[in-house]
């Protein structure tokens, strides 16, 4: 795999192109429910970034000038997938409206979590190695729920924005692919990254939104031959990293988790 172009990628980062897309045309085409709701869970996972940021600053993170460089430019982009998100659920007349809590306070779960990758990190010199996988994994599950997102519901307008935000993301896995190959080989780190995402990984917007939530999108996600296919493919990209060979991700976590679509018709849980 070739190296990051940190420079190059610091050098063209943007907002997504807002005037790009055809606001006026997005009213021409039908929304369903299900598509509003995954747009508010997407919307507020991406606004949420700056919140996972003030998290991840508290870690030995912000020491690797490579890395910090990297966020700066990261959570820019980010936060304005969140915008641009917040722009469409406006165009199909489902703005969203006032937060109930701010976004700041984060729950009592949340705040000990925090504390306690903090404490952990410090106690253990090659903690971003941790972040790097867990950043490679969620921006790869990132990148293909938007494509499947796009798939599944068929508006033109939102697949132009999603094609343009699912750029970014690309760009993003990369970094945290590259740091996390490199950091992984050395074996004791390989082996304590893979022993914390055997523990702790959820899918993106776990902890963030509702329980529910999370298993509605990924059965509108990546139920069905289409969806599966693209979970194995999230899977088997990070069982290439060292360490990793057999790591059970995003397709076990469904047949845990989601739905069937059978299911889904006669009111069970498929497990
Ligand atoms: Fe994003
Ligand atoms: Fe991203």
């Amino acid at each position: 795999m070739p190296a990051f172009d940190l420079e190059g990628y610091v050098g063209r980062s943007r907002a997504v192109d807002m005037s790009a897309i055809a606001w006026a045309d997005v009213p021409r085409y039908p929304v369903s429910a299900e598509m509003v709701r995954t747009l508010r869970y997407m919307q507020d996972v991406e606004s949420h970034t700056i919140i996972y940021l003030r998290s991840l600053l508290a870690t030995r993170a912000v020491d690797d000038p490579d890395v910090a460089t990297f966020l700066a430019c990261w959570v820019y982009e980010e936060t304005f997938h969140g915008l641009a998100l917040a722009r469409f659920l406006e165009a199909v007349g489902s703005p969203i409206g006032p937060r109930a809590r701010p976004r700041g306070q984060e729950t009592l779960a949340k705040r000990i979590e925090a504390a306690a990758t903090a404490m952990v990190s410090k106690a253990w010199a090659d903690f971003c190695a941790v972040h790097m996988v867990w950043g490679a994994i969620n921006e790869l599950t990132t990148l293909t729920g938007y494509r499947r997102f796009a798939a599944v519901a068929g508006h033109p307008v939102l697949t132009d924005l999603l094609d343009r935000i699912v750029l970014d993301e690309s760009r993003h896995f990369f970094f945290y692919y590259r740091q996390a190959e490199i950091r992984l080989r050395r074996r004791g780190v390989a082996r304590v990254a893979r022993f914390l995402v055997d523990r702790f990984w959820a899918p993106v917007g776990s902890g963030v939104e509702a329980d529910p939530e999370v298993e509605f999108l990924a059965t509108y996600l990546f139920n069905g031959p289409g969806g599966l296919d693209a979970a194995r493919k999230v899977d088997d990209t990070i069982r290439r990293l060292p360490g990793f060979e057999t790591v059970q991700l995003l397709e076990a976590w469904m047949n845990r988790h989601a739905t069937s679509q059978e299911g889904r018709r006669n009111g069970h849980r498929n497990h």
